[in-house]
């Protein structure tokens, strides 16, 4: 799949943008584990063109953790533009995704993120004028409308397309399902089948395993796939799917999800090697953010990790790790939940 000139090879599996997730530390992590392209949390483009200081932040990327995308949000098209500029000027991203989706009241109540699926017309403008802004491709992530009643996307996908969108990240539920219900990809396959969109489609939703993401190529069509809640605590996901697609060439394996931990043959994912790679995670958020950052970013993650799933009594355990406030603290209880990790 290409993006403008950007070749993300053949079926790539993305990291969703998450807030307070996707940080630099995370991301390369991710890029490392065989995510196709990172993409940033979203960044207000009021508080990029108020200079504030935590916002400026987080268009920090590094090298070797592209190709890297930076999402941008914000109602209003003067600061959109002049957001799109200061982003390309400062970081030089690979991608500028624009934020049409998030459905946190304090977002798109006020008119932003997945509001703008109840302003059509000045989504559009403000697609139109970030795409004129800047000189890397424009992407798009959006819902597949405001709610049950208004499912939009069909057209929609046409008229961002129109403005000169080159990608679509299209997540399988509306602004009122938040995050609850399960991701409809039905509407996304038919974006896909429509003979006027040339643009690649990205779809996005629920992917947990890979043999959901074996469907969401096979049977929706889509030229990508983006994962986002699924990473949290398995970062391995991406070698785990990334084995399985290439193996499969299309075809479906049976009992895939049993198979996938073995198809890394030359480096297996065993449970050390999963600890390990936390602990990895930890020390590069804390390399590229502080210490006190790094382990409040990726203590939630580790916590929560499913290589965990599965200990008798683990609550406490899990509520220490939670609590953690240093390098070492966290690192020991690791190691004395590694023992513990069923086989
Ligand atoms: C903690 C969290 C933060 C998120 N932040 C963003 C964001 O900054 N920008 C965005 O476009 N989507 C954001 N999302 C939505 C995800 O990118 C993704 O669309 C959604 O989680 C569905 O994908 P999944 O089922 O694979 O998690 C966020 C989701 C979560 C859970």
């Amino acid at each position: 799949m290409t993006i403008g000139t950007l070749d993300l090879g053949p079926r790539p599996v993305l990291l969703a943008p998450m807030e307070d997730v996707t940080d630099i530390g995370f991301r390369l992590l991710c890029r490392q584990m065989g995510a196709a392209m990172v993409y940033s949390e979203f960044v207000s483009s009021d508080a990029l063109v108020r200079n504030v200081n935590r916002t400026v932040q987080k268009l920090e990327v590094c090298p070797e953790e592209r190709p890297v995308a930076i999402q941008i949000y914000g109602k209003y098209p003067d600061a959109m533009e002049e957001a799109a500029r200061i982003v390309v000027e400062t970081a030089r991203p690979d991608i500028l995704d624009i934020n049409f989706g998030c459905p946190v009241k304090r977002v798109a109540s006020k008119g932003a993120g997945a509001g703008l699926l109840q302003n059509v017309p000045l989504m559009l403008e403000i697609a139109r004028r970030v795409v004129d802004a800047v000189d890397v491709p424009v992407t798009a992530k959006t819902r597949l409308g405001w709610d049950q009643n208004h499912i939009i996307i069909q057209d929609l996908a046409e008229q961002l397309q129109d403005q000169g969108i080159q990608a679509l990240t299209i997540h399988g539920r509306t602004r009122s399902q938040m995050y609850t219900g399960q991701a409809n990809w039905d509407p996304i396959a038919e974006v896909k089948r429509n003979p006027r969109i040339h643009i690649p489609i990205i779809g996005n939703g629920d992917i947990d395993s890979p043999q959901k993401a074996l469907d969401a190529f096979n049977l929706y069509g889509v030229d990508a796939i983006m994962v986002g809640r699924a990473t949290f605590g398995r970062p391995w996901i991406f070698r785990e799917i990334n084995a399985v697609l290439q193996k499969t060439d299309e075809q479906e394996v049976p009992m895939v999800n049993a198979q996938c931990s073995m198809l890394n043959e030359e480096c297996p994912m065993t449970n050390d090697w999963k600890l390990n790679t936390l602990k990895q995670q930890v020390l590069t958020c804390i390399a590229h953010l502080d210490e006190r950052r790094g382990i409040l970013h990726s203590r939630r993650h580790i916590a929560n990790s499913p290589i965990f799933k599965g200990i008798p009594n683990f609550r406490e355990h899990r509520i220490a790790m939670l609590r953690a406030e240093t390098a070492d603290e966290l690192f020991r209880l690791m190691e004395e939940a590694r023992h513990l990790i069923p086989d």
